[in-house]
């Protein structure tokens, strides 16, 4: 099904993780009060924050991390092979992953105190570094050029929707959920102490070498060399390795590589006019 793409509630997802049913599925998913949810637009940090989430409730041993693939020690709630998983899962707290916006989800989770991480990051790194990786999925459509991706993202017509509207709908709904918020740049500035936040805020306080093992563990170059985290374990037909990598160069910045200063100038009349409603504050560079 690489050359499907599921349309739900007019966003694409791809068609060989995503079914109608999947999707479905996921908007009536019965919440647990321990589950922990890890929540991001594409791109974002998401894989960095399964590989934290993982080595906290390990306190820093990196045995399930490098034995256990992402997708099935945080599978994503949207993807077809998510409610079989959860069915032989004897995990507490279930860890669960998301990229759906939470005008689709947030039904779902109301009520419930599952713990909720949100992942952002600039969305012009985001746009970059998706840009790079549809060159080598091969279950995305062609990226076409530069200017082109960028008209994409800021109108929300790529896979996974609209960042404006992901950030902005989870960020606004903060309050009425058990919600924290981790940015990629905090991670990359400041690893300790956003594993540290992330402990507890999962109500997991680390000794100080544990919490140092994490900071090890998850760093750029293990998760680069983790063949459990970096995804070399998909197929060349799924995920090209010839065209790219999915642990690419892991920088916060690296927007200023490809953006012209119109694009730039372009892209922030953009972000202020959609943003406007956004509680959150953003630091970047
Ligand atoms: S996905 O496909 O949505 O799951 O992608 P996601 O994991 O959200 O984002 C992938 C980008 O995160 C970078 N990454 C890291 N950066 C720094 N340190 C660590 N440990 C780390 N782990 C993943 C990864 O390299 C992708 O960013 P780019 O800019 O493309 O390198």
């Amino acid at each position: 099904r690489l050359d499907v793409t599921e349309i739900f509630h007019g966003i694409l997802f791809p068609g060989h993780l995503h079914t109608q049913d999947s999707l479905q599925l996921a908007l009536k998913f019965l919440f647990q009060d321990t589950d922990v949810l890890i929540v991001s637009y594409p791109k974002s940090g998401t894989t960095w924050m399964q590989e934290i989430v993982t080595l906290i409730s390990s306190r820093g041993d990196p045995h399930l991390s490098q034995t256990i693939p992402n997708w099935t020690r945080a599978p994503w709630l949207e993807q077809y092979y998510c409610a079989d998983l959860l069915k032989t899962s004897t995990s507490t707290p279930r860890v669960l992953t998301t990229h759906l916006p939470h005008h689709l989800l947030g039904p779902a989770l109301q009520g419930t105190k599952a713990r909720i991480i949100y992942v952002s990051r600039n969305p012009k790194d985001v746009l970059v570094s998706f840009y790079h990786f549809h060159k080598m999925a091969n279950f995305l459509p062609d990226a076409g050029s530069f200017p082109e991706f960028l008209n994409q993202f800021l109108q929300g017509t790529l896979h996974f929707g609209s960042w404006f509207d992901h950030v902005r709908g989870w960020t606004n709904q903060a309050a009425a959920l058990s919600l924290i918020h981790v940015s990629y740049e905090e991670m990359s500035m400041n690893l300790h102490g956003a594993i540290n936040r992330v402990s507890s805020f999962l109500q997991r306080p680390l000794l100080e070498h544990e919490l140092n093992d994490c900071v090890k563990h998850c760093s750029f170059s293990c998760m680069k060399d983790n063949k459990m985290i970096n995804y070399t374990l998909i197929p060349d037909e799924i995920l090209d390795h010839s065209k790219g990598c999915f642990m690419r160069k892991g920088e916060i910045g690296d927007w200023k590589t490809m953006f012209t200063e119109e694009q730039n100038q372009y892209f922030d009349s953009m972000f202020k006019s959609r943003m406007q409603d956004c509680t959150l504050k953003f630091v970047w560079e």
